[in-house]
This record gives structure tokens, C-alpha cells and sequence, in this order.
């Protein structure tokens, strides 16, 4: 399974792609307000740190307006993808732009009828949000489980990114189920890497070397 970053602060991103296992990164509108920088340029400035799949989502809800705005930020680099929320408009926009070659990434999904939607329309990714199904009192990994196994019954071209983040345990679950991709908030990230054992283990190694240097 890979892993994107699910943020639009371009330091973030700088940070974490050196580490090495950033392969995409994903944006939305909130993302992108609390920055409070034009979002062509977070795209631009995402799109020259990392070299994989950058999501940048459409604000219009028709599909004629979707398209278009799509098509705009399609032209800002070739590795953008086209994040079209799960409508009726939203698969018409779909459709049109996978006969114009721009790669979309259908998001807002809660279930496994919608992926399949999206992904016969042409979708590219479909979205599944986990953390907000959960966040309902309802069990997210079924819906994600529901997804794996339809796409590879149908053997659909589509890949899973799940979304909605909360706990790295979620990571963890999600490459077990067969996701392709987990988009991943910096914060999360961050749990991931850290363990408290690691930093003891650390400190205890430390110890026992300064000990022992001082007894040569
Ligand atoms: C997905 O691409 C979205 O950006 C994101 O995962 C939404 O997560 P949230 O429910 O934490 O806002």
C-alpha cells in the first residue's frame, strides 16, 4: 500500500518527502483555506517536492462548471489529479474528463455502490472516508473490505485511497484490507513514525556506551 499526505502545507510535505515514503499527496478545500495562500501556487509549489499523483479538488457543483475548473488545474502540471465529489454531476464530470485524458479522483465516498459509480464512469481513485463513516458510529473497514473485494472481483481499473485518517491503527487496517493507497495527515504520520520504546531504547543505548567509554 502507498502512502500520500492528506494536507496542503507545502513544509509539511517538504518534511516528510525526504523520508522517503511519500508517493502522492492529496488536497481539499479546507486543507487549502487554512493556509491561506492561492491554491495554484500550493499546487505548483507541491507539484516540484514530490513526484506522484497530486489531488486538487473542484469547488463548482455542476458538471460543466466541474470540467472546467478541472481542465485549469490539470494545466498546472501533468501529475495533478482532478478530485470531483461523488454526485450526479460530479460522475457526468467524471465521464467527460476521462475522454479528455485528465485523471480524477472521485472523493466523498461512503460506500461501496458510490465506488463502483465512480469507477465505471472512469474514475482513476475512488475515496472512500473512513474516519468520518466512523466518526457516525458506524464501521468504516467494512465499507473499505466491501470496495477491495468488488474491484478485484471485476478486476476495475480504479485505485482504493483511504481516506479520512484518524489513527495509525486505521493505516495499519487499511493495508490489511487491500487499499492501494491510505491518504495520511502529517499529525498521523508523525504518531507513526514515533514509538516510545524506540526513544527509550535510544537513550538506553546512549547510556551504556558513555558508561563504558569512561571505563576504557
Ligand atoms: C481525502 O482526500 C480528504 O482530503 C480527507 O481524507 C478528508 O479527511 P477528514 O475527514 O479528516 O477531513
Amino acid at each position: 500500500m502507498q502512502l500520500f499526505m492528506d494536507t496542503a502545507n507545502v513544509e509539511e510535505i517538504r518534511r516528510m518527502y525526504e523520508m522517503g515514503f511519500v508517493s502522492g499527496v492529496t488536497t481539499n478545500p479546507s486543507l487549502v483555506a487554512r493556509e491561506k495562500q492561492d491554491y495554484t501556487d500550493i499546487l505548483r509549489q507541491i507539484t516540484a517536492i514530490v513526484e506522484g499523483p497530486i489531488s486538487a479538488e473542484v469547488l463548482k457543483e455542476d458538471a460543466p462548471g466541474m470540467v472546467e475548473e478541472a481542465r485549469k488545474l490539470a494545466a498546472i502540471h501533468p501529475n495533478i489529479v482532478i478530485k470531483i465529489p461523488l454526485t450526479a454531476e460530479g460522475l457526468k464530470a467524471i465521464h467527460q474528463l476521462k475522454t479528455e485524458n485528465i485523471a480524477t479522483n472521485a472523493t466523498l465516498i461512503f460506500s461501496a455502490a458510490q465506488a463502483l459509480l465512480a469507477a465505471r464512469a472512469g474514475a482513476r481513485f475512488v475515496s472512500p472516508f473512513l474516519g468520518r463513516v466512523d466518526d457516525m458510529s458506524n464501521e468504516s473497514l467494512s465499507v473499505l473490505a466491501d470496495i477491495v473485494d468488488v474491484f478485484a472481483l471485476h478486476d476495475l481499473n480504479c485505485q482504493i485511497i483511504a481516506a479520512s485518517i484518524r489513527s495509525p491503527w486505521q493505516v495499519v487496517e487499511a493495508a490489511r484490507i487491500g487499499a492501494d493507497i491510505a491518504t495520511v495527515p502529517t499529525k498521523i504520520l508523525e504518531q507513526m513514525i514515533h514509538h516510545p520504546l524506540t526513544d527509550i531504547g535510544l537513550e538506553r543505548f546512549r547510556k551504556d556506551w558513555e558508561e563504558a567509554q569512561k571505563s576504557l
